[in-house]
């Protein structure tokens, strides 16, 4: 009779040297997967508590950081060997200090913060829990916020305010990617609280821009916008419902960051169909987003269609072949694809 345990046997199966009772990497890997939403929302916690921060100031003991936080001595032995676990903290004699991964991407005002993503992606563990039936009803499952779609004044507020806390990355990424030094005047479609219109006014000190996005949205991006008077001025706002108008003229190049994959491919095509007829021969459209890979291997965008699937109607995420072929039938040509950061692409269509 074989007493090895079941997982062992898996593992030798897969072709790995399983020695002793310890785990081989292969079991390491589904376990992570198992538990992966105890960690999500151990992350989630701690950063929402904002100890990192605060541990960044100064290491401190199992005392400080109990009366700091407010915690009982039992949850709070937990709670920070959990974290030790997940080399957060590290611990030298009695005195718990970030590590350097903590230290780099956890501590608000830090360059690389992560705490608007964290937060993010953290609206939706109730929704996570709803995935069968996103799967078998193919409709959205969010409880936490109710997405755009159903733009009741808070709900937009909630949504956009988490977009606009997480488009630092792509926006601050674009220009490195694409050089803006040929456009006169950029239109951002559902460009948000104008944190993209912001960055490329900024840098290019002739480039005038057009936000365009639904009326609450361009509400709270004039509040933004009136922090930076002198850039605001080149900055234009027209509030309005891109599927129910043709675009703001003018723009001789057409922006449109993490907007598409929110969308059906019909609903695509017509946003594309607008775009075209707006712009000026030669205008380009620049569509900024996760894309899928090619291939047997979609990569780490393919998480991020499942969370579509979770918060949106018909949204994915596409790859460049499948972008292209929506672009190519609204009359576009010339289109190229360009990696920016993570599983992020640039994908830029002229109008020939
Ligand atoms: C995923 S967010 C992206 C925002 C911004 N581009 C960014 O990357 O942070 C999608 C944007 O599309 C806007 N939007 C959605 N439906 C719209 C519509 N019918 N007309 C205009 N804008 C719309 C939303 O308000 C939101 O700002």
């Amino acid at each position: 009779m074989n007493h090895r345990r079941p997982g062992a046997q898996g593992a030798e199966r897969l072709g790995m040297e399983v020695r002793g009772e310890a785990f081989s990497p292969c079991e390491k890997n589904i376990f992570q997967m198992m538990t992966g939403f105890f960690t999500a929302k151990l992350l989630a916690v701690a950063v929402e508590l904002d100890l990192f921060t605060w541990l960044s100031e100064k290491p401190g003991s199992f005392a400080e950081i109990k009366a700091h936080l407010g915690l009982a001595e039992r949850p709070c032995s937990t709670f920070l060997d959990a974290l030790l676990s997940l080399t957060l903290l590290e611990k030298k004699g009695n005195l718990y200090r970030n590590s350097q991964l903590a230290e780099t991407f956890l501590v608000q005002g830090r360059l690389d913060f992560q705490g608007p993503h964290i937060r993010f992606f953290d609206t939706l563990y109730l929704a996570c829990s709803n995935l069968k039936a996103a799967l078998f009803e193919n409709r959205p499952v969010n409880q936490d916020y109710t997405y755009f779609f159903e733009a009741a004044d808070r709900e937009v507020t909630c949504y956009s305010t988490l977009m606009h806390d997480t488009s630092i990355f792509p926006a601050m990424v674009l220009p490195q990617y694409w050089d803006f030094a040929e456009s006169r005047r950029v239109l951002d479609v559902g460009g948000g609280y104008g944190r993209l219109c912001l960055t490329l006014v900024s840098q290019y000190p002739e480039l005038e821009a057009i936000l365009f996005d639904l009326p609450e949205v361009c509400k709270k991006a004039q509040e933004f916008l009136c922090n930076y008077p002198s850039l605001a001025e080149r900055i234009d706002i027209h509030p309005g419902d891109f599927f129910g108008e043709g675009f703001p003229e003018g723009a001789d190049t057409i922006v449109m960051m993490r907007v598409t994959h929110d969308w059906p491919p019909e609903r695509v095509v017509a946003l594309f169909h607008k775009a075209f007829a707006a712009l000026p021969r030669g205008g380009r459209l620049l569509i900024h987003e996760a894309f899928k890979d090619q291939g047997p291997h979609p990569g780490d965008a393919a998480l991020i269609s499942l969370l579509l699937l979770l918060i949106s109607p018909g949204g994915e995420c596409r790859t460049f072949v499948e972008i292209r072929a929506l672009l190519q039938e609204a009359g576009f040509s010339r289109v190229e694809l360009i990696p920016t950061i993570y599983f992020y692409s640039l994908v830029v269509a002229e109008k020939c």
